[in-house]
């Protein structure tokens, strides 16, 4: 097959080199040139054409808003109920969806189990697998239980020939596993780099939308955590999930984090077993460690990320550090850590400058919403002191810079799941205390950091 001519552009400034060069000849920035199919034909720089554009291409029809009528999108429930609840409801038509997460944590499995029962829902699926081959996948869905599967599979890595298989055999939905080992002829550059899966994302979204069948990219995530390629694939699709968790706990979180047909940050909840994933619809109590007896350094937290609260457990270690202290978070903002061991000094007279920190969001969880501010400042005093703090007891609430601690969004609701757990003390924000009480439960409200740290001294 003929290649068309690719060029080299420039991420910076847009210029263009014939090859490949470590610096931009145009601006002079370092490995900023990505490989491209160059644009066929005349008209390239019709852009700036003197003569204006009335000759280069029609006006086009123009409607207001309001004479459009506006459509609800047609979902499919995959039958597999937290990975719908990500979803916004289930797979719809021609939408493109972009899972990632780390090697080994459920990706395959997950869609696997997906697909089987959207066939078997009446939505013909194809899987196109390019890391492993159809033995192993078999093998798999043998593991899962659906070994007498009607999914089509294809072990393929070739985009074009994957175009094509498409083409023919007019799937509803199609997976591609993994977009990184998915390669385009059109381009010499190898597979995974990030103008490859540039250029194969593009044409499967231009599919999706042209034709209406419904795209799953699995993507590979890079040691910092973001999906490995560029950022744009993000900008490409529709729904963006992410895969959260600890390879070595049971239990899995899907994450939606962009989301153009239903809520961001709703949260399907998994515990991986013998049999493929689970569903775990009660999730609230999973992220907590259980200690026989209360130890320090250890404060739980409600999270309400997407619809549900969870019950999460911050721990800090808080440990004589060398001439340079380190600052580790895992789970948690590395940045927002810092903060607020300044805040920590300053409104609260509690010093860890010489004192290496680490804090932990129990069980691979990710948090990333600022009302876990109390729990980490909790915790890490908890550690530095050496004293547990009370059995039965949660803490949440966004910290500021100025030491006032503000309100969650629905306190109530996390308050009533934590009481329902069995938590009886909650140091929480002012404007989050319940007017009527919650049973069982007792609950101080704070405005200060200051004022948190006074209660916890004097109920420990
Ligand atoms: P996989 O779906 O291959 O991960 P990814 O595609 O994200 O790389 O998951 C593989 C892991 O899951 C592997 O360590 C084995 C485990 N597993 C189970 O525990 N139970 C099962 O039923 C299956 C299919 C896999
Ligand atoms: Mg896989």
């Amino acid at each position: 097959m003929a290649k068309d001519k690719t060029t080299f552009t420039c991420t910076e400034c847009g210029g263009t080199s014939p090859r490949w060069l470590g610096k931009c000849p145009s601006c002079g920035a370092w490995n900023t040139l990505i490989e491209q199919v160059a644009e066929a034909g005349p008209g390239k720089n019709r852009l700036s054409a003197p003569q204006g554009y009335a000759g280069l291409a029609h006006a086009q029809p123009v409607m207001p808003l309001a004479a459009i009528e506006a459509q609800d999108v047609a979902r499919t429930p995959s039958g597999i109920e937290e990975l719908d609840r990500v979803l916004g409801g289930g797979i719809v038509e021609g939408g493109v969806v972009l899972i990632g997460g780390d090697p080994g944590i459920g990706k395959s499995t997950l869609l696997l189990q997906a697909m089987d029962a959207l066939q078997r829902a009446g939505l013909p699926a194809l899987y196109v697998t390019g890391e492993e081959s159809g033995a192993q996948v078999a093998l798999r869905s043998r593991r899962l239980g659906i070994d007498g599967s009607q999914v089509q599979l294809l072990a393929e890595i070739q985009l074009e020939k994957i175009l094509a298989t498409v083409d023919a055999t007019q799937p509803a939905v199609v997976v591609i596993d993994s977009i990184q080992t998915t390669y385009s002829d059109q381009l010499t550059s190898a597979p995974g780099s990030v103008a490859q899966v540039r250029e194969c994302a593009a044409h499967l979204t231009r599919m999706a939308k042209g034709t209406g069948i419904a795209v799953i990219l699995v993507g590979h995530v890079t040691k910092e955590g973001a999906l490995a390629g560029p950022r744009v694939l993000e900008h490409m699709v529709d729904t963006v999930l992410y895969f959260e968790g600890d390879t070595h706990s049971q239990f899995r979180l899907v994450r939606a984090i962009k989301n153009r047909f239903g809520a961001v940050n709703e949260i399907g909840v998994f515990a991986m077993t013998e049999k493929g994933l689970k569903g775990v619809s009660n999730p609230s109590a999973i992220f907590l460690s259980q200690h026989s007896e209360p130890v320090p350094g250890s404060c739980v937290m409600v999270t309400l990320e997407g619809t549900r609260p969870m019950l999460v457990e911050i721990q800090a270690l808080v440990d004589s550090g060398g001439p340079s202290p380190r600052r580790l978070s895992v789970g948690l903002d590395k940045d927002r850590l810092a903060m607020l061991l300044a805040v920590l000094h300053r409104h609260a007279g509690v010093a860890c400058m010489d004192q290496d920190v680490f804090v932990n969001a129990v069980g691979g969880v990710r948090i990333s919403e600022p009302a876990a501010d109390l729990a980490v400042m909790l915790a890490i005093t908890s550690s530095l002191r050496g004293k547990a703090l009370p059995r039965g007891f949660l803490a949440f609430g966004e910290v500021g810079l100025a030491g006032e601690v503000r309100p969650a969004p629905r306190g109530q609701e996390r308050l009533k799941e934590a009481a329902k757990l069995g938590f009886s003390v909650a140091v929480v924000p002012k404007a989050n205390a319940p007017k009527k009480p919650i049973e069982g439960l007792t609950i101080h409200a704070v405005e200060r950091v200051e004022e948190a740290m006074n209660v916890v001294r004097g109920i420990g």
